[in-house]
């Protein structure tokens, strides 16, 4: 009798470690654009690096955003009720890093080397990104380690002819 063929990297176990090392190898392969998610408002701001972004439906403007409950922005999102949404053009890998906090800057120092507005939910607005979507929270599922939030999108402003920043295999680039 012959054994069957078997792919050494599929794993059959979704407990075992293996599968969550392979599931990380995979998720790095997906170039994805780059965000900060900011909410909060004074010495209450706070602001988390994401990729976990999505458009939900049009009718109402809807996206969700996945943050890690172990992080101070994920307090900062549940008590303020909303969000910013701010998509990273090319030139603002320094903010992707300092808000991924690979810059030594915790909290609300993370927001003193860039320039900051306000539109209409009071979350902080990053000045020069690619565009801003400010989101008042209409949900909330926790799913293990992270909550997703979606968000009614209440404000947009976006900058035209700007290149993206993207995040692929560890490391970010511009498109
Ligand atoms: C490219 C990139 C994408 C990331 N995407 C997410 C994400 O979608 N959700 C998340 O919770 N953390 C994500 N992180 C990790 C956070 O940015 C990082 O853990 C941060 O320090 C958490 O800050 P906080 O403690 O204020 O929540 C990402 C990091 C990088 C570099």
């Amino acid at each position: 009798m012959i054994s069957p063929m078997r792919d050494p990297e599929v794993h059959e176990d979704p407990s075992s470690a293996g599968i969550a090392d392979t599931f990380k190898s995979a998720m790095r392969l997906f170039a994805s654009g780059v965000t900060v998610i900011t909410a909060g408002e004074g010495s209450g701001r706070r602001g988390v690096t994401a990729s976990a972004v999505c458009s939900v439906t049009m009718d109402p403007p809807t996206l969700l955003v996945c943050v890690n409950r172990a992080g101070e922005s994920y307090e900062a999102i549940r008590e303020a009720g909303s969000f910013c949404v701010n998509l990273l053009g090319g030139e603002d890998e320094e903010a992707a890093l300092c808000f991924a906090g690979q810059t030594g800057r915790r909290g609300v120092e993370q927001f003193t080397p860039f320039s900051w507005a306000t539109l209409k939910t009071g979350a902080p607005v990053l000045e020069g990104a690619l565009a801003n979507l400010d989101c008042e929270i209409s949900d909330r599922i926790d799913k293990g380690t992270h909550a997703v939030f979606f968000g009614t999108v209440r404000k947009v402003r976006v900058r035209e002819g700007v290149p993206a920043l993207v995040h692929f295999n560890r490391s970010f680039t511009s498109v």
